[in-house]
């Protein structure tokens, strides 16, 4: 494993690109949008400055991590000299089909294809390739820098040599692997999901209040932030989409998705990013409202 390509230079993408760069892989960062390229590596570049302040690494090793870095708009030209390509660009399974069709006929024919998608099936987008024993998920965790797990899936196909490779380079990044099998939301959103939406399921039904929940939660079971905190942190429409994915893909009722987060998201109230979603969120403040739709709920 030397050269990786990483496809998406979003959140993820540039979270990906900044520790396989910091471990001192050349990597190719590729995204549609070239703004968005230029705002991925003024992101990394901040993040390794926070890093320096920090003591964490050396200014020399700054240096080296943005040096292993290049930018590109074509994945014809990204992938091409690539051993891995991880692709992390938007959750749509038809625009992944796509990048990994393209990813397939110009990247080496030994290259690994990994995705970090959260809930799109890697045997589906494995299937779209001509070399579906090379397809994986490798699931990187928000803030990719910081957070320790890689979730590695196989798909149907993956062949047992391709998993152990991929296990033992998110080693080599510093991560702790864990291998899990294809079917919907794979571990991690197996399990916080249906978590996510019975706290919602709990205001909903009034058992209690925004801040009841949360504090339960963190204090009773020790989590670092609270089950609704964490919906407005991932984004409310991101965690409809992946209980819908456990609905369809499960057929049990028991995934179906609280009606209150559905209306939330048709209100346009997605957390975080869109300033409310069970918290109202201020630029420049860290302080935890809860948003006025839920100051009464007890
Ligand atoms: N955000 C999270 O917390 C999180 C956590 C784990 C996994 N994921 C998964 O990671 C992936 C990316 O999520 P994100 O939050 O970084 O999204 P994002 O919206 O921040 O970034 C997606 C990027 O993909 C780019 N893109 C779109 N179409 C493209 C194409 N055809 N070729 C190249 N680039 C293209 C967009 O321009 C954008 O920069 C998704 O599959 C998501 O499910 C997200």
């Amino acid at each position: 494993m030397k050269n990786i390509s990483v496809i998406g230079a979003g959140t993820m993408g540039n979270g990906i690109a900044h520790v396989f760069a910091q471990n001192g892989f050349p990597v190719q960062l590729i995204d549609v949008s070239a703004p968005q390229l230029e705002k991925a590596l003024a992101t990394i570049a901040k993040n390794l400055d926070r890093q320096v302040s920090k003591e964490t690494i050396t200014e020399a090793a700054k240096q080296a991590t943005l040096s292993n870095l290049t930018t590109t708009t074509s994945i014809e030209q990204g992938v091409k000299n690539a051993d891995l390509v991880v692709e992390a660009a938007t959750e749509q399974t038809e625009l992944k089909i796509n990048i990994f069709k393209q990813a397939d006929q110009f990247a080496p024919e030994d290259a690994i294809l990994a995705t970090n998608t959260s809930s799109i099936s890697i045997t589906r987008i494995a299937a779209a390739t001509k070399r579906p024993g090379q397809v994986i998920g490798m699931h990187f965790m928000n803030p990719v820098p910081i957070m320790k797990l890689v979730e590695i899936i196989n798909g149907y196909a993956t062949r047992p040599a391709v998993t152990d490779t991929i296990v033992t380079l998110s080693k080599q990044l510093g991560k702790t692997p864990c291998v899990v099998n294809d079917y919907p939301g794979f571990i991690a959103n197996r399990i916080l999901m249906p978590m996510i939406n019975e706290a919602i399921y709990s205001l909903f039904e009034g058992v209690a209040g925004v801040s009841a929940i949360d504090t339960v939660m963190k204090l009773g079971m020790a989590h670092p932030m609270g089950p609704l905190q964490l919906a407005d942190f991932i984004g409310l429409d991101v965690c409809l989409s992946i209980l819908r994915v456990l609905h369809d893909g499960f057929g049990n009722p028991k995934y179906a998705p609280c009606p209150l987060l559905v209306n939330m998201v048709m209100a346009g109230k997605l957390g975080a990013k869109s300033g409310e979603g069970f918290y109202t969120y201020v630029a420049g403040s860290k302080e935890l409202v809860v948003s006025e739709q839920f100051k009464r709920s007890r």
